[in-house]
């Protein structure tokens, strides 16, 4: 029998939730383009319900206690005592969500000698070091398009929120105040702007297609260009690279993973090159910026504005720089794990740990590594130092 040990964010400080704002969810047939729904034999929660906090388990307790497995939930994941570390030797399976990952560094992999499985509950699986895992041969599996459509409205949310500097005015209308000119001089529309996203995949194309009807002039830049008919459907332009890309933008918007070929992408250098007065959003990973040149950038005026909901490290220390410089919209990492995702990626998790206990094959798509090498979604969107 195994053991899975999951590290989940704490439950909301006034304790977790008796009732909900709404009663459900909408029902969905499937994600764009065809992948079904997560698609485990059973799920043991209510969807709408929070799950992604450590009462709410991901939902998983009763179905792997009941298949004879140890569960253990933890939020505490950091430092050599934590009770991660010490819960770790013996593990079988590490669960995390990137909002609160469990940092998998290869150090981890050392001690952890059972392991055999690490599932990201959500996307982006930068937090677990791929380089390890692959040496080791052990499986990392992710929720593939659990929230790529959440992350994707946030994106849309963020644009107007920093071009049309939402957030000032509402501070003002908070603190009692009605000074319109205060409320509108760094205030402009959307419409006409050259809007670019670094990579296309599901969230930057869904990006892309939600912006369409704003009447801005889309660009992209990815890996993997897009079939000619989505690119006339859009009227996109495609650019050879990040860098072609981003003096033309009015806006940028980061939905590329975090792997060696885009950490440190956006720097004093590559920021030079942007308009001035351009905003940059970031919900992809953090470390794909510099984080003190984006503090320059909004000093110095080259971007207007910055937002995103990505940090590093996770949780971010209350004196992160990132929380006080000018002109931001930063959330803490949310974007992803609304409650309507939440219901996806706890069903997709159990899918995950449904076919591994079974001896099945977890889906191409939510593969990242396996036996030895990047596979499905890994190979086509990470790649490795080695
Ligand atoms: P995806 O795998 O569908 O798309 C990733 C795209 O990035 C692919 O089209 C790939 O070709 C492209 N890409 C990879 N390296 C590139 C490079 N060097 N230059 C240009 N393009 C490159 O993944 P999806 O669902 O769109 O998610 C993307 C990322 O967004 C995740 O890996 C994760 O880091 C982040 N994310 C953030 C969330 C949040 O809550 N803030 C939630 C979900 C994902």
């Amino acid at each position: 029998m195994a053991k899975v040990l999951c590290v989940l964010y704490d439950d909301p400080v006034d304790g977790y939730p008796k009732e909900y704002a709404r009663d459900g969810l909408p029902e969905l047939s499937g994600y764009p383009g065809g992948q079904t729904l997560p698609t485990p034999s059973a799920i043991d929660f209510t969807p709408g319900v929070l799950l992604g906090s450590v009462s709410g388990e991901l939902g998983l307790r009763e179905y792997l206690e009941g298949a004879g497995h140890t569960l253990v939930v933890t939020s505490d994941k950091d430092g050599a005592d934590s009770t991660f570390d010490r819960e770790l030797p013996d593990a079988d399976v590490v669960i995390s969500q990137p909002f609160w990952p469990a940092y998998m560094t290869a150090e981890r992999f050392e001690k952890a000698r059972n392991l055999k499985l690490i599932i990201t509950a959500g996307i982006g699986s930068d937090h677990t070091d791929l380089d390890a895992a692959v040496r080791k041969g052990v499986t990392v599996a992710e929720v593939t398009y659990s929230n790529s459509i959440s992350v994707a409205e946030h994106v849309v949310m963020m644009i107007l929120s920093l071009v049309r500097d939402y957030l000032p005015a509402w501070e003002v209308v908070k603190e009692g105040g009605w000074n319109i000119a205060d409320v509108v001089k760094r205030s402009y529309d959307l419409e006409g702007m050259h809007v670019g996203t670094v990579a296309a995949g599901r969230i930057g194309l869904a990006v892309l297609k939600r912006l369409a009807p704003f009447d801005v002039h889309l660009h992209y830049t990815d890996r993997h260009r897009l079939p000619r008919e989505v690119e006339e459907s859009l009227n996109l332009t495609w650019h050879e690279s990040t860098a072609d890309m981003v003096p033309v933008c009015d806006v940028v918007t980061i939905n590329a993973p975090l792997h060696p070929e885009t950490e440190g992408l956006f720097g004093d250098e590559l920021l030079s090159t942007m308009k001035r007065g351009a905003y940059l959003i970031d919900t992809a990973r953090a470390r794909i910026t510099d984080r003190d040149a984006i503090v320059r950038a909004l000093q110095s005026g080259r971007l207007a504005g910055y937002a995103g909901d990505v940090w590093f490290p996770q949780p971010a220390p209350p004196d992160h720089p990132w929380r006080t410089m000018p002109h931001h919209g930063m959330t803490p990492h949310m974007s992803g794990s609304s409650l309507s995702a939440q219901a996806r990626y706890s069903a997709g998790t159990r899918e995950i740990l449904e076919c591994f206990f079974e001896g099945r094959p977890i889906r191409e798509e939510y593969l990242i590594v396996e036996g030895g090498h990047l596979a499905g979604a890994g190979a086509h969107s990470y790649s490795t130092k080695e």
